[in-house]
């Protein structure tokens, strides 16, 4: 039999161009042959647990968003030279000295990232679960599937930009895999990261997808926090574009900037 069946678990779905300036959000929609087998009905009502799950994300996602908002901008101090960047990482370690004792506030930071990043994978995977448990019998054939790049690449990207952080610490925070060594001044380790050119392909590649899993996952955020509706979609589908494209592009400046020479 052959139907044409919304993907409505997870419905992360992608804009697609019309006619004219006109632009229309879609879940991906697949024309598909099925068996046909009993179909177990998905929870519903305004508390289910899909919609928990999916508000779990979104309040995760928008924390490490105003986590990677702030490490941006403090990676710009790059340009400033050597003395402001060090600087710069001495006092992230001093935030709310006296008051408390130095790197509690960093503590604190990092645990709310790390809270934030396992429920963020929780829910994911999770939803994803969910959404394969609700359609047991896989599709036999799939004609056209409408899908936005970036929510075909949201998942596989999002595993590798786990992979991305954990490198990244042993990088640049604890300098354990770093060229310059675990001794040397957070610039140096900077600077011999990006001078180094498949270190500097991979942080491009990981900050392309982070710029990717971004822009889908503020689009399907808003939706989840109930702050789209039909006349809403196209400001909060700019709005997910720019912020996306901003953080993307201001953190791929520094290691350009060095791989370039611009910095050294
Ligand atoms: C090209 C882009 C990036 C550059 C140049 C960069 C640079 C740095 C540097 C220099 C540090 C060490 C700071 C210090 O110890 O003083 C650091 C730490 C860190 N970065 Fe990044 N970063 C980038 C992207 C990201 C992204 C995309 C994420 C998250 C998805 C991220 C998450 C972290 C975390 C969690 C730490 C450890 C902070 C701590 O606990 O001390 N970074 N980054």
């Amino acid at each position: 039999m052959l139907v044409r069946v919304p993907l409505h678990e997870l419905c992360h779905g992608g804009f697609t161009w019309v006619s004219r300036g006109q632009w229309a959000y879609r879940c991906p929609v697949a024309t598909v042959t099925t068996q046909q087998a009993p179909r177990k009905t998905p929870k519903t009502g305004k508390f289910s647990n899909s919609v928990i799950k999916k508000a779990v994300m979104a309040v995760s996602g928008i924390i490490m968003i105003l986590y990677l908002i702030a490490h941006m901008i403090g990676n710009l101090h790059a340009f400033q030279g050597a003395d402001d960047f060090n600087e710069y990482s001495h006092w992230i370690r001093r935030i709310g000295e006296p008051a408390v004792p130095e790197e509690t506030v960093l503590w604190i930071i990092r645990l709310v990232l790390v809270v934030s990043v396992v429920a963020h994978f929780w829910a994911a995977i999770s939803l994803w679960r969910q959404a394969r448990r609700a359609r047991p019998v896989p599709y036999v054939t799939k004609k056209r599937v409408q899908q936005s790049f970036a929510s075909r690449t949201v998942r596989w990207g999002g595993l590798i930009l786990a992979l991305f952080i954990i490198w990244h610490i042993l990088d640049l925070t604890l300098g354990a895999v770093n060229p310059a060594g675990s001794d040397a001044t957070p610039y140096d380790r900077l600077i011999a990261s990006f001078q180094n050119i498949p270190i500097t392909a991979f942080y491009v590649v990981s900050m392309i997808l982070l710029g990717l899993h971004l822009r889908h996952g503020i689009f399907a955020a808003t939706q989840t926090l109930g702050q789209t509706n039909k006349r809403r979609e196209r400001p909060v589908n700019v709005i997910a574009y720019v912020v996306s494209g901003v953080i993307t592009v201001g953190f791929l400046l520094t290691p350009l900037s060095i791989a370039f020479g611009l910095i050294d």
